[in-house]
């Protein structure tokens, strides 16, 4: 059900129909109710082509077109803007189609594509902190997404797990000779206090440099301890993915040593497609507009974070052969993935027709506008962030006298995890993020809480009439008109989300039909003695709707519903 395109479709019938050549046609959501349901502003474009004004264009569309079906009226506007309205018949039968189909109307895409997500990225070498928290929210939502409307969606990890720090931590380990998975169970402290050593003394740095040789010639011991480090930290990441409920698991992992095999041969190629420059020592790819080479090999061999992208993406469009490579990073990486991107093209690593995307996203931010800290000025740890939602979420809802511990346990899990992925996907990605605890976990506004109560509040209703709903969908009054009218959007919310890679048209939508859906049902009244029961029919299956749509786009956003609250 793509309410767009099919209004699309009648107006191009009109266009045939008065014999004028039509571009591609798109219409717009009306900005307000007396501007009918959707408006067309095609008509001024054109004016210049036919050399005729937009009005008398306008009217010209309006004389051919069918008013019978889809559209019930239209009207010019303005300078040549034609307004639209649905015809309340045709909208009641489509939602009625959507209810009984359970994709809710949401057509699998037409052309889906194999997708690349790269998205989470932790480095190896210290836990996980709140600058991963957003690439791992959003990534697992347009993979989420993607996957609902029909690709073939492939998450990829792309852990840090290579480089100096390691040799650092095995020249730690064995000089506190302490068992790797006793001394790692707080790995912060771990690292910090390897590091500690690195910076003073010199004997361990050398001795730490030494091991990263090792490791790199591929020495067994080393090799074990590098592996069992790996291990134990990638762990400390999946209790993150847990308690966060993403969906990346250990075969998403494609870390960044699993191209070390690779990075020879993208020098090589790199050479031979006659890229590389030689600067003082080093091995850089000069492009065109760009004064900063992209290098990549030092001039003592070691090969940087830049020639393990090329690589991955040299794997991603030809081993994996994908379509679209999408990288969820934040957006001060955004030089970064230019320059890639740009040489992978032009040495022919991803082919000319494969799209590769940088999904870029602010910083997170204090209240004080401030990068986000903890109160003596650490990072925040993730894991410590999200237990504290669970805690917080736990008194927001502590007066449920007749839930058990557990069952405020499962509901806290669900409402405090929730309130942190809403508050991050509900902002605009590119913007810098304010993390603000109490707006997160309010009832009011844009918040998930709102949407998990609304969705709660229908399941009560039918809680209370638990017979069997018939009949059809009747749209009595301009509230319900507007009611079934959004929840017809929903397929096109979803297409273009995924289009932009924009989480949050989905939070603006699924807010705008809660905040619709909450006026519809103050206005009409649905199990109140004296409904009519044709009526209640019908308003029932609105309410069936409006909470089956929020379910299903809470779930693209990995938040979970509950039936009371
Ligand atoms: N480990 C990187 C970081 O923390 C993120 C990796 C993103 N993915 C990529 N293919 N570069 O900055």
């Amino acid at each position: 059900m793509k309410l767009k395109s099919q209004i699309n479709d009648v107006i191009k019938e009109a266009f045939i129909k008065a014999g004028i050549e039509h571009s591609p046609l798109s219409v717009t959501e009306a900005t307000k109710p007396e501007f009918g349901d959707f408006q067309f502003n095609g008509a001024m474009a054109l004016s210049k082509k036919l050399s005729k004004n937009p009005r008398e264009i306008a009217q010209l569309i309006l004389d051919n077109l069918d008013l019978t079906q889809m559209l019930t009226k239209a009207e010019i506007a303005g300078p040549g803007f034609i307004n639209l309205w649905l015809n309340p018949l045709w909208i009641a039968a489509e939602c009625k189609e959507s209810l009984l189909d359970e994709r809710l109307g949401v057509e699998v895409c037409a052309n889906p594509l194999k997708v690349v997500v790269d998205y989470s990225g932790p480095n190896m070498a210290k836990q996980m902190h709140v600058g991963h928290l957003r690439s791992t929210i959003i990534g697992d939502t347009l993979a989420n997404l993607l996957t609902f409307l029909g690709d073939e969606v492939i998450r990829q990890n792309h852990i840090g797990d290579w480089g100096t720090q390691f040799g650092m931590l095995i020249a730690y380990l064995e000089e506190t000779g302490k068992d790797a998975s006793v001394s790692l169970k707080d790995l912060e402290q771990f690292y910090k206090d390897a590091k500690a050593c690195f910076d003073e003394d010199v004997l361990f740095s050398d001795k730490a440099r030494a091991y990263v040789v090792k490791i790199q010639s591929g020495d067994k011991h080393c090799l074990q301890l590098w592996e069992k480090f790996i291990d134990i930290s990638l762990g400390h990441c999946e209790e993150v993915y847990e308690k966060l409920d993403v969906q990346l698991t250990r075969d998403d992992v494609r870390a960044e040593s699993f191209y070390n095999d690779d990075l020879p041969k993208v020098v090589e190629d790199l050479h031979n497609a006659g890229k590389l420059t030689q600067s003082e020592g080093a091995q850089c790819v000069f492009l065109e507009d760009d004064e900063i080479p992209v290098i990549v090999q030092k001039g003592d061999g070691g090969y940087l974070y830049a020639t393990t992208d090329l690589a991955a993406l040299r794997y991603r469009a030809q081993v994996l052969d994908a379509k679209r490579i999408s990288y969820v990073v934040d957006a001060r990486q955004a030089g970064h993935f230019k320059q890639v991107f740009k040489v992978a093209k032009e040495a022919g690593f991803v082919p000319e027709d494969v799209k590769l995307e940088h999904i870029a996203f602010g910083t997170m931010m204090d209240k004080g506008g401030k990068p986000f800290k903890t109160r003596d000025g650490g990072t925040v740890k993730l894991i410590d962030l999200l237990d504290e939602a669970v805690v917080k979420a736990k008194e927001t809802i502590n007066n449920k006298e007749d839930y058990s511990e557990e069952a405020i346990e499962t509901l806290a899990k669900i409402i405090g995890i929730g309130a942190v992925k809403y508050a991050d996907l509900s902002i605009n990605r590119e913007s810098n993020y304010i993390f603000n605890w109490d707006k997160m976990l309010s009832f009011e506004g844009n918040t998930s809480l709102y949407l998990q109560y609304a969705y709660a509040r229908i399941q009560s209703i039918f809680r209370k009439h638990d017979s069997e709903v018939c009949g059809d969908i009747i749209i009595g009054d301009d509230v319900e008109h507007r009611l079934a009218t959004m929840l017809l959007r929903f397929d096109d919310v979803l297409k273009r989300a995924a289009v932009d890679a924009s989480p949050n048209q989905i939070t603006t939508y699924l807010y705008e039909l809660g905040t619709l859906f909450m006026r519809f049902y103050e206005q009409n009244p649905i199990l109140k003695i004296g409904v009519d029961e044709k009526m209640k029919m019908s308003r029932l299956q609105l309410a069936d709707l409006t909470a089956k749509t929020i379910k299903q786009g809470l779930e693209i956003l990995g938040i979970k519903v509950v039936d009371k609250l």
